[in-house]
């Protein structure tokens, strides 16, 4: 399901992104097809949220109708580069989110903050919207190095802390509030910045409600789909769209 722009900061404001990073799973298509089709298909009539799903690459092709991100990109266009995905393959997918610099990625792919930035101008050419994770400021800093201010503002951040991603230790809303009080000094204000973390049914809607995330990155829940609607919902009921119009006066102090 293609956007017809990429979306804003204020989009995010109107409704929380909820991504779901599928990670290396699940191992089969039809394991794919029938998840994405739960989610799709329960999540239908839930306005207030925005949903996106990072599978693996294998399964894009497979999954329509909602949302489509990545899990990574390379930082050329085409060319003699075995193993690697574009970000104009990704488009052409259907993609139009890229998660980029995954701690997991850092650790056991060695990537650097240097790639990490390549990646990011690369996937901003092709009208992806880079979802950068960090874990500190000087991630923060690297990823970002040399963008325009109107560039930043194309970007997700994502706050994950390594402690918490897989843990089933999230981060406290107190203490991630901190975090995105810190980025936003560093970077464009109107930037949305997101929760990963062992994030679940049970605290989904506190890092949106109490400190004011414009949406969360969701791992293993994601792939448990009973847990993963009960998030959408918890998030969707916690900020009410409709009635509310946006988490400015949904939570009005936290802006
Ligand atoms: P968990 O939700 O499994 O902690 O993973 C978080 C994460 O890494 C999302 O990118």
């Amino acid at each position: 399901m293609w956007e017809a722009r990429p979306p804003t900061y204020e989009d995010h404001m109107q409704k929380p992104l909820i991504i779901a990073n599928w990670k290396c799973n699940p191992s089969t298509r039809e394991q794919a097809e029938h998840l994405f089709g739960t989610i799709k298909r329960e999540t239908k009539n839930i306005n207030g949220v925005k949903i996106v799903i990072c599978p693996p690459f294998v399964w894009l092709p497979s999954l329509n109708g909602l949302s489509l991100g990545a899990q990574d990109c390379f930082w050329e266009k085409d060319g003699a580069y075995t193993g690697e995905v574009s970000p104009k393959m990704l488009k052409d997918l259907g993609c139009d989110y890229v998660i980029l610099g995954h701690s997991e990625r850092r650790k056991y792919l060695k990537e650097t903050d240097e790639m990490i930035n390549k990646k990011i101008k690369t996937a901003l050419k092709s009208d992806l919207t880079p979802i950068l994770c960090i874990e500190n400021i000087s991630q923060l800093k690297k990823g970002t190095k040399d963008l325009l201010r109107k560039e930043q503002k194309k970007l997700i951040i994502a706050y994950e802390p390594v402690f918490a991603i897989g843990t089933g230790k999230p981060c406290t809303p107190e203490k991630a509030k901190e975090m995105k009080t810190a980025i936003k000094k560093i970077i464009n204000k109107d930037i949305s910045i997101i929760y990963g973390g062992s994030v679940n049914s049970q605290n989904a809607a506190d890092y949106i409600k109490m400190a004011g995330f414009q949406g969360l990155l969701v791992g293993g829940a994601s792939l448990n789909p009973a847990e993963f609607i009960k998030v959408v919902k918890n998030v969707a009921r916690a900020c009410p769209v409709v009635e509310l119009r946006s988490l400015r006066d949904c939570a009005p102090k936290l802006f």
